[in-house]
């Protein structure tokens, strides 16, 4: 297997991997450890390959939002239909940081994309704190921000176009909120990283509601900066995981008029750390 990362900050395609060996798996395992979002093209696989493949990264998280699958409760679909205008996931975000315990990944698996576009976009978030000054990386070390669904998939939420065709759902299920380190230590790798996002994060603890806007605007401005992200370009077929607690990503809605599928399952994380208890 050859491993070519995609840029300087994060990503690798690999390039002889099959998903359904099982012995390719720890060089797979390895290369996300190291660059947080893995690309394998060309994957000829079932919806059982995929959760198998899922599982050995751990238990799956079953998404409460997001269309299931026929048949496969565990395979969230990832749809926009040509005559559709919002693509799900279209602003940066990181899945599942509502939840206590974050996922750890996501395993994403295009059936159908458009001619041209609807391409993903990944952030590093350990390369985006590594950037900040060292006074801002120590004023936000002992931070905790909270993040919540509720407004991203609650009953005030029932009107999106998403919801109304049915693409997003179970809107009454949408009570989670969490507290996590805005600095994590992350749990593979021990490097330290940003840990908001735009979507979910609600707010900081224990500044101002102003205060904590204009930080965490000043941090959102900072992360989308080209020198921090990868770009993934699909083929039907192809397979990229990401690492929820290293990255952000966001799918470019580029491509209206053309139909976009995917399949995409995620796998259960751990309690996240902050710096202190590094
Ligand atoms: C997602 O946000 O999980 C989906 C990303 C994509 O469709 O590219």
């Amino acid at each position: 297997m050859d491993i070519l990362p995609l840029t300087g900050s994060l990503g690798a395609e690999i390039i002889g991997a099959d998903v359904r060996r099982a012995e390719d798996f720890d060089t797979i395992f390895a290369a996300f450890a190291k660059y947080s979002v893995i690309v394998l093209r060309g994957q000829t696989i079932t919806p059982d390959d995929h959760l198998a493949f899922a599982r050995r990264f751990g238990p799956i998280n079953v998404n409460r939002f997001f269309k299931p699958v026929d048949g496969y409760p565990e395979i969230a679909t990832v749809l926009k239909e040509k005559d559709q205008k919002a693509a799900v996931g279209e602003d940066w975000h990181t899945d599942h940081s509502y939840d206590q315990v974050p996922a750890l990944g996501s395993i994403l698996h295009a059936i159908e994309v458009p001619p041209v576009g609807g391409d993903t976009l990944f952030v590093s978030m350990g390369a985006a704190y590594e950037a900040l000054s060292s006074v801002m990386r120590g004023f936000l070390e002992n931070l905790t921000a909270v993040h919540s669904s509720r407004h991203v998939f609650g009953v005030t939420t029932s009107d999106s176009e998403a919801a109304r065709t049915g693409r997003l759902g179970n809107a009454e299920a949408a009570t989670q909120d969490a507290r996590h380190p805005v600095v994590l230590t992350h749990p593979l790798s021990g490097r330290r990283g940003l840990y908001v996002n735009p979507v979910f994060t609600t707010h900081i603890e224990g500044l101002s509601e102003a205060g904590s806007a204009v930080v965490l605007s000043a941090l959102y401005r900072h992360c989308q900066k080209p020198e921090f992200q990868c770009r993934v370009r699909w083929q039907p077929g192809d397979i990229t995981i990401w690492d929820n607690r290293a990255t952000w990503h966001k799918a470019i809605n580029d491509y209206h008029g053309y139909r976009r599928l995917m399949h995409r399952v995620t796998v259960e994380g751990v309690p996240l750390a902050g710096v202190l208890a590094a």
